[in-house]
């Protein structure tokens, strides 16, 4: 791997909303391509137990643990502040933590709005101003914000996250319109349909998840790990020229009508 431009050996990544689902696969793939990965989420026992679990997957990985809520933004500004303490800086961010909230457009409330945007949407803006700051000191960094296919397709009842997911696409350019000159490059990552607890409802919805195979040309559901080369990617030198793009890993949903 040492070759390789795939290779994070030396890399310092932080992956927000990892304890599970699509930041678990993505933060697997981080530490197998030899990258130090701190695991994060609200809850520090939740967090402890997915940093067993990837030391036992990945032999002599180096994992470290942190929890903080992306919804509160002194939080994540203090958890930020804490772990460059700790490392030195980050290197690769993942901004991947996210929620989801359905409800009829007339009747959404107005919290789980606020909620959904913040965790969605504005916790990317807070971690990654204060993150970038020392990749543009040191000249290099990668920025990899987890979109969603509803950055570009909607469907009824997820109006906030649909409309967080759609600002963090420009949020990601204007990382790029910024950064890029600095050494950054900021992507989104935009998964289709992937079986996870977020998910978990439609997962169980015979009909629904029935009417994800018929949609997607893959003709299934994606798996977190389906997630995991496409970061590696991102978070590598094999990607130093790609910036400000938002990359659909969605079985090609987004290409078909
Ligand atoms: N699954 C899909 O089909 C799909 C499709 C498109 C996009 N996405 C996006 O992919 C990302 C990951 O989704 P997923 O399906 O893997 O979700 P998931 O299985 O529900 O996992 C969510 C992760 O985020 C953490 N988290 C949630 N709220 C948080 C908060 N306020 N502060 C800190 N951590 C928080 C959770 O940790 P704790 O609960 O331990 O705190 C957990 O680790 C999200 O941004 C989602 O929008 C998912």
């Amino acid at each position: 791997m040492a070759d390789s431009p795939f290779d994070l050996t030396g890399r310092r990544a932080l992956v927000t909303g990892s304890t599970r689902g699509i930041g678990a696969a993505i933060a697997t793939g981080l530490a197998q391509a030899g990258a130090t990965v701190v695991l994060h989420g609200r809850d520090f026992g939740r967090v402890e137990e997915a940093c067993v679990a990837l030391r036992s997957e990945v032999a002599g990985a180096e994992v470290r643990g942190c929890a903080f809520d992306v919804g509160d933004p002194e939080a994540v500004v203090s958890g930020a502040r804490g772990l460059v303490a700790e490392l030195g800086g980050i290197d690769v961010l993942v901004n991947n933590a996210g929620i989801q909230f359905r409800s009829p457009l007339t009747e959404f409330p107005l919290d789980a709005w606020q909620q959904v945007v913040s965790v969605n949407l504005t916790s990317c803006f807070v971690l990654g101003q204060e993150l970038a700051r020392g990749m543009l000191e040191r000249g290099h960094g990668k920025i990899i914000n987890v979109c969603s296919l509803q950055t570009q397709l909607v469907r009824p009842t997820t109006s906030a996250y649909a409309a967080a997911k759609a600002a963090l696409a420009s949020l990601t350019r204007t990382m790029c319109a910024e950064w890029a000159a600095g050494g950054i490059q900021a992507n989104g990552l935009a998964p289709g349909y992937i079986g996870t607890d977020l998910n978990a409802t439609l997962v169980a919805d015979e009909e629904f998840s029935a009417w994800v195979e018929a949609r997607t040309p893959a003709r299934r559901w994606g798996l977190p790990s389906d997630l995991a080369g496409p970061a590696v990617w991102l978070a590598s030198a094999a990607s130093d020229f790609v910036n400000g793009q938002i990359i659909y890993v969605d079985g090609g949903i987004t290409a078909v009508l």
